[in-house]
């Protein structure tokens, strides 16, 4: 949500913001702005794509070797040219972009224009401009002054700051949201998501929170917001260049879905355990002991990552014998949970950096419960913040609407339940019956991928349409909610995911002709009851859209149309059934005209509440 990029170096700055720009597009897409300090500060902002800033970008002509610049995802105030970062103090003499949510806004206005401040934007975050300018009077250099101006801010912040007066200076601060330091060979980058500067260098340094950063082109200094050096490791990123490309693809979200079958594979590379039919989880290792104490998990987690969560209670239950309530993470933390020093809570997050997912683990650590998290993005906040944890290993996720990382984290839920699972009740020849499945998926992913066709034209067929129901029942539930969520987010369709039993109960009213339901009716130990709601649909003249196992010929005589998926055990079942679903809100998106990956309203990383 917003992205920040900044430089600091020999090379021209602006090609390098830019270029970051395109990269963090994804996390926020309603305006855009670059400042570069050459001597003076010149500062240039669009609303809209990063295309719109690019136009306006081309007529510069004098170029600085240091910038910052931002993409945003509007909280305070519309998208227009006027609220987009770069933001300026009254003077006109430095700049900042900033991720996240000063929540005294309203009041530190107040206070500035009564010093004669003049704020001409409606966000919260021009404030800073002008907090740091007034610290400048008094402090004399920028990092001080940004120490400063920062105390007085109650809210989330990751900030960088540039200044005509220390041309040769960024200064970045991080407080719940993320600030990532690339470290070059006479150059320093800083950026919110470490995939904008990896082209230039794989060498980088999480900031934590309370933490901030002085950066020159060859030097970079940590302190702590107290003014104490933090002396921090440089981590090496594992991903390649290529990773965060399309390969030839019109959108991300279609290469993230080709990706599905080869994303499995890197998920259980090496920790399927045939022998012993477990599985082998390095970074619970040390969790081991306190793991098999465990009677209770709370999952907490938002969107997507829910729905994989609520996947992960209907396996954990059933082969590992352990309660399992699953949450959303913005009610969790703000409720009173009831947990005990037998209960763990798992925060699952593609991003690692979800604000109400990262709150309810620090509520959770805070009350002495131990945490793990199941997180895609190695180094990000949720994975270092969580005690003990299983790396997604999906590889970056750019489309915004999630799929090779839900059922990624699906499998780690799998693989989890194996490994809870023996240290409990499960039989080993259960045990080796699952892994034995779970080696097969990335095949049968395969062939779902392969019959993405007959999809494109079923979407095609209905694209049309106001609104659509999805039902499913037990593991295939919270893949009728997931299928609904993809809908919305990328199609703009009204759509309602349901438990096909609760549809009696209310959404029935709603079925007529004009409302299709994709209906997903594997054959499994509830096929007859989910049978039975379809004849309920159709008896009120219900279209339905069956998603059902191969060789299963009578669904034909009550579907209209037919969605095929190979068999595998039943638990296993909500990661392929998810995966024609995905196509079909992508092929409705395409052909509706809407890009999937950056759909209105809507920004990957969700870093405030
Ligand atoms: C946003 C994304 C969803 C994602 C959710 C949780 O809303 O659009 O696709 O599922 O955030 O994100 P996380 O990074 O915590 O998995």
């Amino acid at each position: 949500m917003c992205g920040i990029v900044g430089y600091i170096g020999k090379r021209d700055a602006l090609g390098i913001l830019m270029d970051g720009l395109h990269r963090l597009e994804y996390r926020g897409y309603d305006s855009a702005g670059v400042a570069v300090v050459d001597g003076d500060l010149t500062v240039t902002r669009a609303s809209g794509k990063i295309a719109e800033l690019e136009k306006k970008v081309s007529q510069i002509t004098h170029h600085g070797t240091t910038g910052i610049a931002h993409t945003r995802w509007a909280t305070h105030g519309p998208p227009v040219e006027k609220n987009a970062h770069p933001h300026r103090d009254c003077s006109g003499r430095l700049a900042i972009v900033h991720n996240g949510i000063i929540e005294n806004h309203a009041e530190l206005r107040r206070d500035l224009q009564a010093k004669g401040h003049v704020i001409s934007s409606e966000t919260d975050s021009e404030i800073l401009a002008h907090l740091i300018e007034n610290e400048m009077k008094t402090q004399g250099d920028l990092s001080t002054a940004l120490r400063f101006a920062v105390r007085r801010v109650r809210g989330t912040y990751g900030v960088a700051v540039v200044s005509m007066d220390e041309p040769g200076t960024i200064c970045v601060a991080r407080l719940g949201s993320p600030i990532v330091i690339g470290v070059g060979d006479g150059e320093m980058f800083v950026a919110s998501d470490a995939s904008a500067i990896m082209r230039y260098t794989t060498r980088v340094i999480y900031l934590d929170d309370g933490e901030m950063a002085t950066l020159e082109a060859g030097n970079y200094r940590i302190r702590s917001l107290d003014n104490l050096p933090v002396a921090k490791e440089i981590t090496e990123i594992e991903w390649s260049e290529e990773d965060v490309q399309k390969n030839g693809q019109p959108h991300f979200m279609l290469k993230e879905m080709l990706e599905q079958s080869e994303v499995l594979r890197n998920t259980m590379r090496g920790r399927l355990d045939a022998d012993n039919g477990t599985a082998i989880l390095g970074g619970l290792k040390d969790a081991s002991e306190r793991l098999r104490e465990l009677d209770r998990i709370t999952i907490v987690a938002c969107g997507s990552a829910y729905y994989a969560g609520l996947v992960g209670k209907y396996m954990l239950e059933e082969y590992a014998g352990i309660s399992v309530t699953v949450e959303l993470a913005s009610e969790f933390r703000y409720r009173k949970p009831v947990l005990t020093n037998t209960t763990a809570v798992i925060a699952v997050s593609q991003s690692g950096e979800t604000a109400d997912t990262l709150a309810a683990v620090k509520e959770a650590k805070m009350k002495g419960i131990l945490t793990l998290g199941i997180v895609n993005t190695v180094g990000s906040t949720i994975a270092r913040e969580t005690d003990f944890g299983v790396y997604n290993h999906a590889g970056p996720e750019i489309g915004v609407a999630s799929t090779k990382a839900f059922i990624s984290q699906c499998v780690v839920f799998a693989l989890l339940t194996l490994f809870l699972g023996r240290q409990r009740q499960l039989s080993l020849v259960m045990g080796k019956r699952i892994v034995e499945e779970l080696k097969r998926l990335p095949e049968l992913v395969d062939r779902i991928l392969d019959g993405r066709e007959l999809v494109r034209d079923v979407a095609e067929k209905y694209s049309d349409v106001t609104s659509m129901i999805f039902l499913g029942r037990k593991y295939c539930s919270p893949i009728a909610y997931e299928g609904a969520l993809k809908l919305k987010e990328i199609t703009y369709i009204h759509a309602e995911g349901y438990a096909a039993g609760e549809m009696k109960h209310g959404p029935i009213a709603l079925v007529c002709p004009e409302l299709p339901s994709v209906v997903l009716c594997p054959k499994d130990s509830v096929y007859e009851k989910t049978k039975s709601n379809i004849e309920e649909l159709r008896a009120r003249g219900g279209k339905i859209i069956a998603v059902t196992t191969e060789e299963n010929d009578e669904v034909h005589e009550f579907a209209e149309d037919v969605i095929e998926i190979p068999k595998t055990l039943e638990m296993l079942t909500p990661i392929l059934a998810v995966i024609p679903l995905q196509f079909f809100s992508y092929y409705t998106s395409v052909k509706k005209g809407i890009d999937p990956d950056k759909p209105r309203n809507l920004a990957k990383s969700v870093t405030v509440e």
